[in-house]
């Protein structure tokens, strides 16, 4: 193996040490902690399973979080409803809806009544906005974390190719505008990219958030290449694997991050990190 693995506990580790420094000294000054309240609707697996994860990161920086819930059966007006009483709920600083919701439920709208200044998501349009302008708020987590990745292992950003597989709004869309706002020059490719290994072979730092295991091989990888996998698959014998063909990849590129145990830890460090900063705004 040639590549440097990115450690993203490691990371988190570290970043997670310093938030509960914070909030120390947050409890100290307010007299209460930060709080997070996740709102969970049906029983999908891999919902439970982050959801689970965020709860218990929150218990390891010491944030009251909650857990709300709800039926599959909910309807739009009733997600809603339920968002709306803790948007009004003052011990609660950051809420964030775990997507997806249920076929039958408008997730637009419902991400759209978590009130802008407890979207620790930063799912919502002001925050994209921000994000688009360029003008430092809080940020999605998963690029954020990203980002923070990058930051610790000394991988230069600027005048960099960086390519970005994938255009979601949760991840590659937000990935590009941080990227570009750290001075990258940012191609996204996607779905109707017609030769993805040119595009990929480009790149001095790679992110790949499609959700398709083995989409991205080492033939795709220009040498010495930071390649980041933000995919969360199975393959086909149930084991936990990402976008990237880690065997073949590791070869080439300079650093990869192994899935599990590289973005994933991270999407939730950062959002601890959110709702700090949205606990602390909440005091000003
Ligand atoms: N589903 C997959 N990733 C995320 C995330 O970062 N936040 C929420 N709310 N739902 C998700």
């Amino acid at each position: 193996m040639s590549a440097i693995l990115i450690d993203g506990k490691l990371v988190s580790a570290k970043l997670r040490g310093e938030v509960t420094e914070k909030r120390i000294e947050f409890e100290k000054k307010y007299g209460r902690k930060p709080g997070l309240c996740v709102i969970r609707v049906g029983e999908d697996p891999a919902s439970v399973v982050y959801v689970r994860n965020k709860l218990r990161a929150c218990e390891e920086v010491g944030f009251a979080s909650t857990c709300n819930i709800l039926p599959e059966s909910y309807t739009t007006e009733q997600v809603i409803a339920e968002v709306e009483k803790v948007n009004a709920d003052p011990t609660v600083d950051g809420l964030l809806v775990q997507l997806p919701l249920p076929k039958h439920i408008d997730e637009a709208r419902v991400v759209a009544a978590v009130a802008p200044e407890k979207d620790v998501d930063a799912f919502g349009k002001l925050d994209a906005g921000h994000l688009c302008l360029d003008e430092g708020n809080v940020l999605p987590c998963t690029p954020a974390g990203i980002m923070e990745m990058l930051k610790h292992y000394e991988i230069p950003v600027a005048g960099k190719e960086c390519v970005v597989v994938g255009r979601s709004n949760i991840v590659g869309r937000p990935m590009a505008a941080l990227l570009l706002a750290a001075d990258g020059t940012v191609t996204i490719a996607h779905s109707r990219t017609p030769d993805l290994g040119a595009v990929t072979r480009r790149a001095d730092i790679l992110v790949s958030a499609v959700g398709r295991a083995g989409l991205i091989t080492g033939d795709m990888v220009k040498p010495g290449a930071a390649v980041i996998d933000v995919g969360m698959n199975r393959n086909a014998e149930g084991k936990l694997c990402g976008d990237v063909d880690f065997d073949s990849v590791k070869e080439v590129a300079g650093y990869i991050t192994p899935v599990p145990g590289g973005v994933g830890p991270m999407t939730v460090t950062m959002l601890i990190c959110n709702t700090l900063y949205a606990a602390e705004n909440a005091e000003k």
